[in-house]
């Protein structure tokens, strides 16, 4: 077997794995989400969510990556007893790297096409409706095509000359400054005139919101944003197990991980809510909320030209952190089934994942029309397929595989999570992650698909 890569560092594996769980999923779509389904009771479903999900899920991701040394295309056949056909599985969880990358893309885009904005002092004039802008944006084919194609070569590029060491050191510093740039527009959102009324609806939970939507679409909704937010059920954690020594345990890491993640979802709702109500702007807008309310941020802030055009910076980088690490599984994939070269996997799926991104980047405009299964856009179609089916779907299968005698089982992961010095994974909670963590995804899977298309 070919030496696998080591990451240099124990913070060199935390920073990948943030960079992989930080990006859009924090900043774009829990705002738009959390603005969606009603705010603070949302928000502490969520986060109950990231504790009771996330957090062991993410454990069993790393354990079956570091015990296999293999990626997600090959590790349940590693570790899977013989005989059994858990590698199956294994098919879903790749597709669903590339569904993901389907719109994440586009949407990242968007951020590197808000640089440009901000640099050329687009929103300077207060009179100028950001609302229209953002449509207008969207209705331009040409710009949803090259901010799409943009961040696809970038991430192409970045993967194929092997340039992840560069890109660890910069996205160490991209994500200090986009945190540091949080910090100083959370001031800014807090402060404005109006604010206190977002600020309740962000902290102070009012579960009869909850009651309009009906609780198995929130807790639905919920379940597939800490998923999605700490990019479970696709292997793109474990890829990274792969990566690590044995020197701590991985408990500890996950939780370092998902505390950093949430922290940075968490500021956004403090600045977008705020902002929300003190500029008039619906906070279910949806996926354009984020670029709706920051730039009238910007416009009430001293230099908010340039501190736009370094967030929307950041902002690209924490995309682009997060795309460079699906792309780096899906590479994996190709290293692992076929002997791919690097260079090679990574040209022939920039490719692959531009033309995958192409109905996303045209379905605001040309392809505006269709409508997949008459409630969606081609974006949410994509969003709901993967958020709401295949991370879910995967996520369990790692649930299940990593409890059950019949899979890799409860010894071998608790062993493999616990080896090295740290916090260990909690004996007492055998019951719990095996028996009643699955049944409560099941329950909320089903309940949601009742609810979303019984309407
Ligand atoms: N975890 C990634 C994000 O939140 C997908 O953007």
């Amino acid at each position: 077997m070919e030496k696998r890569e080591r990451l240099s560092s124990r913070i060199g594996f935390i920073l990948m794995s943030v960079g992989c769980a930080v990006g859009l999923g924090n900043v774009w779509r829990f705002p738009y989400i959390t603005g969606k389904y009603g705010g603070a009771a949302f928000v502490l479903i969520y986060l109950a969510f990231l504790v009771i999900l996330g957090l062991p899920i993410m454990v069993m991701e790393f354990s079956v990556g570091r015990a296999s040394q293999r990626s997600a295309a090959k590790s349940f056949h590693v570790l899977e007893p013989k005989g059994s056909k858990w590698h199956i599985a294994s098919w879903l969880i790749m597709a669903g790297n590339y569904i993901l990358m389907m719109f994440y893309t586009t949407v990242g885009g968007w951020m590197l096409i808000y640089v440009k904005k901000m640099l050329a002092g687009e929103f300077s004039d207060s009179a100028v409706n950001t609302g229209e802008v953002f449509n207008a944006t969207l209705a331009s084919p040409s710009a949803m095509v090259i901010g799409m194609l943009l961040v696809v070569i970038l991430g192409t590029l970045v993967c194929s000359i092997g340039l992840q060491k560069g890109v660890e050191r910069i996205t160490k510093w991209m994500m200090a400054l986009l945190f540091v740039i949080l910090l100083v527009l959370c001031v800014r959102s807090v402060t404005l005139k109006g604010a206190g009324e977002g600020l309740s609806f962000y902290l102070v939970p009012d579960f009869s919101r909850i009651k309009e939507y009906g609780i198995g679409e929130v807790l639905y909704a919920a379940m597939g944003q800490a998923f999605f937010t700490l990019s479970l059920g696709i292997g793109a954690m474990a890829i990274f197990g792969s990566y690590v020594n044995k020197d701590r345990s991985l408990t500890g890491e996950a939780l370092n991980i998902c505390v950093l993640d949430t922290v940075v979802a968490f500021l956004a709702g403090l600045i977008i809510f705020p902002a929300c109500f003190a500029f008039d702007v619906n906070p279910g807008e949806g996926p354009g909320l984020v670029f709706v309310t920051l730039p009238n941020i910007f416009q009430q802030m001293a230099g908010g030209r340039i501190w736009g055009t370094l967030f929307f910076v950041f902002m690209s980088f924490a995309a682009l952190s997060t795309i460079i690490a699906v792309f780096q599984n899906i590479i994996s994939f190709y290293e692992d089934l076929w002997g791919f070269g690097k260079k090679k996997a990574a040209l022939v799926n920039g490719i692959v994942i531009a033309v995958l991104s192409i109905p996303c980047a045209l379905g605001f405009n040309v392809w505006s029309e269709i409508r997949p299964l008459g409630i969606f856009d081609i974006q949410g179609f994509e969003d709901f397929i993967i958020s709401n089916n295949i991370l879910p779907i995967g996520s369990l299968i790692y649930l299940v595989f990593c409890t059950w005698k019949f899979g890799w089982g409860w010894k071998n992961f608790t062993e493999e999570a616990d080896t090295g010095k740290g916090l260990k994974f909690p004996k007492w909670s055998r019951i719990y992650v095996s028996f009643l963590l699955p049944v409560i995804v099941l329950v909320i899977f089903v309940m949601g698909y009742i609810q979303t298309f019984g309407k």
